[in-house]
């Protein structure tokens, strides 16, 4: 067996099917680490008492994170500890509102709906579809691309900028020199276009999320200009890979299970569910991490100010503490508990819109005749977010 380490999490055999090994974990050493390594956590219950828990947090500004060295001016809310957290939080989600997610609605249909009339024409015309270019990999930047109201002509340039920028959430040590070079580069041309299309907003506002975050104001509060920018690099990135994870991860669990394919096709009101548990079975955020803020513990061991945690979603949406029979899919389960939007003050503020797009794709990739397997997927490299690069389909 592999003891529980971050070694073990970096090895990309595990990144073919890590549950087996999640649940070794779970079930032999729940809380491992200390001494100086991270705390690998993988039971619910002892992720969400973390991630709830105000001793635990990000490192300060005039620090550096376990995972993340990004300078304190350019970090954003999701690497903040309260009160500034709170703050920016509150700010942000008066703008980002139902109101604004609902209006999405149309579009993301639409969307879909070239995207699979693209990608069925692609399959007549030579065999196999990568399903990740064809349809999980378009949605999501094009939905982000119209949350800001970016002009049609101007949306490659989002794309481009959100591809370089896509490890953005894997730790620093991970990133080659090269990648690092151009996500810094695409992260300055996003900041200057942003700045712009700002500037325009302010003069003539509209109804979508950028002109909510100009104009937003709480208590005769406001966000800074560098705070308006950090926010909206965050929403692109928070907001890109991870639902295209949840469209391919959920798309493959259920050509491994096809009579759960034939379930939704037989009842499409099912796809709420069928999302949750996607994000419940093979969460596109795999862990995310903590330190310990002062001197305290994890579940039962000492954990001394400035150690870290990994709170471990894969494993803990797994756990049976939480879940029967963990390890099959049920898209008509009762949605059980998981962990994959996080948990406690850090929770995901785009779960709505990230729900809304799933729910659209499967109903639409459920209607089609032909939803098959071809050969075997490949995966990213990255480890915080699972996903694939290819997934191989023949659609028709
Ligand atoms: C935070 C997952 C889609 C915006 C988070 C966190 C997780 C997560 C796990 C918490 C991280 C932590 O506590 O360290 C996901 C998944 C998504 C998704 C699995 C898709 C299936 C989106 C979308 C947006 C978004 C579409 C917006 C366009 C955010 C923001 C935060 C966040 C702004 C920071 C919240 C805070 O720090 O208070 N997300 N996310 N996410 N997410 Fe998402």
């Amino acid at each position: 067996m592999t003891a529980p380490s971050m070694l073990a999490l970096l090895d990309p055999v595990l990144r073919q099917d890590p549950y087996p090994t999640y649940r070794q974990w779970r079930e032999t050493a729940p809380i491992s680490g200390g001494d100086g390594q991270p705390f690998i956590v993988t039971r619910q219950q002892d992720c969400s008492n973390v991630l709830r828990d105000p001793r635990f947090g990000h490192a300060e500004a005039d620090q550096t994170g376990p995972l993340n060295s990004t300078p304190p001016q350019q970090r954003s809310f999701l690497g903040m500890n309260p009160p500034d957290h709170t703050r920016l939080r509150g700010l942000v989600s008066k703008a980002f509102t139902r109101k604004v997610v609902e209006r999405l609605a149309p579009m993301i249909e639409q969307t879909t709906a070239e995207l699979i009339e693209a990608a069925l024409a692609e399959g007549r015309s030579g065999g196999a579809v990568n399903l990740m270019d064809a349809i999980a990999r378009p949605l999501p930047v094009a939905v982000i691309s119209e949350l800001f109201d970016v002009p049609v002509e101007d949306r490659e340039l989002i794309v481009a900028w959100s591809h370089d920028m896509a490890r953005g959430l894997d730790p620093d040590f991970l990133i080659p020199e090269g990648v690092r070079e151009r996500q810094f580069k695409a992260r300055e041309e996003f900041r200057q276009y942003m700045l712009r299309l700002a500037d325009k907003r302010r003069d003539n506002p509209g109804e979508d999320l950028l002109s909510g975050l100009v104009q937003v104001q709480d208590a005769g509060d406001v966000l800074s200009e560098a705070e308006l920018l950090t926010t909206c690099i965050l929403l692109l990135i928070a907001g890109h890979e991870t639902t295209v994870n949840l469209i391919g991860n959920g798309t493959l669990a259920l050509l491994r299970n096809p009579e759960q394919l034939a379930r939704l096709r037989a009842e499409p009101a099912l796809a709420d569910r069928a999302v949750e548990e996607f994000l419940r079975y093979d969460p596109p955020v795999q862990f995310t991490a903590r330190i310990a803020l002062q001197d305290t513990t994890v579940g039962s061991l000492d954990a001394p100010a400035g150690s870290a945690a990994i709170l471990l979603f894969g494993a803990a949406n797994r756990d049976p503490e939480v879940c029967a029979d963990p390890d099959r899919l049920d898209i008509g389960r009762e949605p059980s508990r998981h962990l994959a939007f996080g948990h406690g003050p850090h929770f995901c503020l785009g779960a709505p819109l990230a729900r809304l797009e799933g729910r659209i794709m499967f109903q639409a990739l459920a209607r089609l005749d032909v939803l098959e397997p071809v050969g075997d997927p490949t995966y990213n490299d990255n480890i915080i977010l699972r996903g694939m690069r290819e997934l191989p389909v023949r659609i028709a």
